[in-house]
């Protein structure tokens, strides 16, 4: 079955969202290390990445690493900081060749100097790409993120810069991370397990979800073409009725 040639170009997905879950156990499951686990995810990322550019999607985020991941043992998460590094260096020209924009959201105080230098390079350098927008989620957690806009929020409020009837969705989705980029249309969870791990709670409120089995290593362009024809197939109604909905104007 070729699903990329099922897919509707008119009525694409805006925002794809992807837990990127299975590496570990995709590796202890060979008999390798985690971390290999990891290095071999970076080739579906890449994978991935290229199939949204194919079909001209405009936003891809992928969890890369969440808050709660700070608390994995020491040797890990050094191994996955330098995997990152290692592959945004590699990536950067290919971003390029396929007009892609890089971006990033999260506490990226908490990261490395180097590792943060290396991400907001690149990040500048690709800054004028008009193409698919790919953001990492890095040290993100959504409590993180809401726990931050609140803090900004009353610190505006206090100095006057709006006053409380002011405060609505709008208002509250600009002061998150994800401000000027629209909420995901699909979040997709691989590696079998069927729960947000605290990610994008807010903007998720309406995506349309999608769980896999398939560990992360082994996720391929035909899974993931495949998911999008599905969504295509759901009707959102966004709290209306399906009536209302399929009534074209
Ligand atoms: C996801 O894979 C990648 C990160 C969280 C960095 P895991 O490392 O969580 O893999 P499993 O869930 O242990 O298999
Ligand atoms: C979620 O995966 C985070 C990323 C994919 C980066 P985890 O493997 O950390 O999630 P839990 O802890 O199993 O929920
Ligand atoms: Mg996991």
């Amino acid at each position: 079955m070729n699903f990329k040639e099922k897919i509707n170009k008119s009525f694409l997905p805006r925002h794809i969202a992807i837990v990127m879950d299975g590496n570990g156990r995709w590796a202890k499951y060979k008999g390798f290390d985690r971390l290999f686990g990891h290095s071999n995810g970076i080739k579906t990322v890449r994978q991935i990445t290229e199939a949204a550019v194919e079909i001209g999607l405009e936003y891809l985020t992928l969890y890369t690493f969440s808050t709660e991941n700070w608390n994995r043992p020491e040797k890990e998460i050094a191994g996955i900081m330098r995997l990152l590094v290692e592959s945004i260096e590699k990536e950067t020209p290919t971003f390029h060749q396929n007009n892609v924009r890089l971006l990033v959201i999260g506490d990226l105080y908490r990261l490395q100097d180097d590792v943060r230098a290396k991400l907001q390079g690149c990040i500048t350098e690709t800054s004028k790409n008009t193409g698919l927008s790919l953001v990492l989620a890095l040290s993100y957690s959504s409590k993180w993120e809401i726990i931050k806009a609140f803090k900004d929020i009353i610190f505006d409020l206090k100095n006057g810069k709006f006053d409380e009837d002011f405060i609505d969705e709008r208002l509250i989705s600009e002061y998150l991370t994800t401000r000027n980029i629209p909420d995901p249309d699909m979040l997709i969870r691989t590696g079998g397990e069927v729960r947000i791990s605290n990610f994008l709670l807010w903007q998720a409120a309406y995506s349309e979800l999608f769980f896999t089995d398939v560990f992360w290593p082994d996720f391929t362009k035909e899974n993931f073409y495949e998911m999008i024809v599905e969504y295509q197939n759901r009707e959102r109604r966004f709290g209306k009725t399906s009536e209302q909905v399929s009534i074209k104007n």
